[in-house]
């Protein structure tokens, strides 16, 4: 997948599946990044068409020169560099992500199975939820190799934990630099003891009881939108998407948060969970493994849990 030089200098194709909230404001993002021409695809007749012609004539204010399209047709998605994936139903408050189980993995399952078939070389990126299992179902879907398959959430949660902790610290959260791991859920890790502000560990700066709320905070952060506007985040999410995006079409050799496949690490076998990694041109260049200590790899080791019951409820016809 690694491009050659020629291949840098040509424009890439990003296909993003879902024309709802989050893929049409990933794709108007993509644009804006300049990041490649936008195919926006949807089962739903000229939704992904009208929102795709409408960010597309933004271009000459907004001063990007990519192309946007909206399609009901896969055959348009062809030759894709990179295949976001988005499509699904959202949760709606009091429901948990693995409530969408069911319904959004017979969706990933299709929609992956008829974007890899016209782009058989192109990336998996993954946000529909739950994100860890639905990654896991991308990958059979498609049989591409593991590597080529990553989840989103990380990014999102790291996110919102470094908002927080900036806001508490009253800094840019241009300087904090800190990560989340394990599953999509309230009971993911943020990695207090690898957070920093301008290098500095935010331990020294901040008392325990204020890490202890922001970490709690950033556990159901998700949740906290839901509950206020009565659907799913979007803005933050969609951006988490295109920051993917752009570490594998630049190949950025990124250290990201992702969900990745992990095939021994951190000893775990056979299943997709949020662990920094870098991330290039290849998708997941590597797993990396960071020390814990008990209370964390505990914390981790239950949040991986959290992943492998929904997972070990799916039937999948799996292809790779
Ligand atoms: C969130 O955490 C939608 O799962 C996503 O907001």
């Amino acid at each position: 997948m690694r491009k050659g030089v020629y291949d840098m200098f040509r424009r890439h194709k990003i296909t993003v599946i879902g024309s709802g909230a989050t893929g049409a404001t990933t794709a108007h993002l993509l644009a804006l990044k300049e990041l490649g021409d936008v195919v926006l695809v949807d089962i739903q007749e000229g939704v992904p068409q009208g929102k795709a012609l409408d960010m597309w004539e933004s271009g000459p204010i907004e001063n990007f020169s990519m192309k946007v399209a909206g399609t009901n047709d896969y055959e348009v998605t062809a030759g894709s560099d990179i295949i976001v994936v988005t499509a699904g139903v959202p949760r709606k408050e009091g429901m948990s992500r693995n409530d969408l189980l069911k319904v959004n993995s017979e969706v990933v399952f299709a929609v992956v199975e008829e974007a890899s078939r016209v782009s058989p070389d192109a990336i998996l990126v993954v946000l529909t939820n739950p994100a860890d299992v639905m990654a896991y179902v991308a990958q059979k879907a498609s049989g591409f190799p593991t590597n080529r398959v990553i989840g989103q959430a990380g990014v999102l949660d790291s996110a919102r934990f470094r908002t927080f902790l900036a806001d508490a610290l009253n800094v840019s959260p241009k300087d904090i630099s800190a990560f989340v791991m394990g599953g999509h859920g309230d009971d993911m890790v943020p990695l207090v003891r690898y957070s920093y502000a301008g290098g500095i560990p935010i331990e020294k700066l901040l008392a325990q009881e204020t890490i202890d709320q922001i970490v709690k905070r950033t556990r159901t952060g998700g949740g906290e939108v839901l509950g206020l506007m009565k659907s799913s985040a979007f803005y933050a999410p969609a951006s988490s998407l295109a920051e993917m995006v752009k570490a594998v079409l630049l190949d950025e050799r990124r250290i990201l948060p992702v969900i990745s496949y992990l095939d021994g690490e951190y000893g775990e076998h056979d299943i997709y969970v949020g662990v920094p990694a870098i991330v290039g041109g290849n998708g997941v260049e590597k797993v990396l493994e960071v020390d814990f200590t008990e209370e964390e790899k505990a914390a981790f080791q239950r949040s991986v849990a959290s992943v492998r019951q929904p997972l070990s409820l799916l039937s999948l016809g799996a292809k790779g």
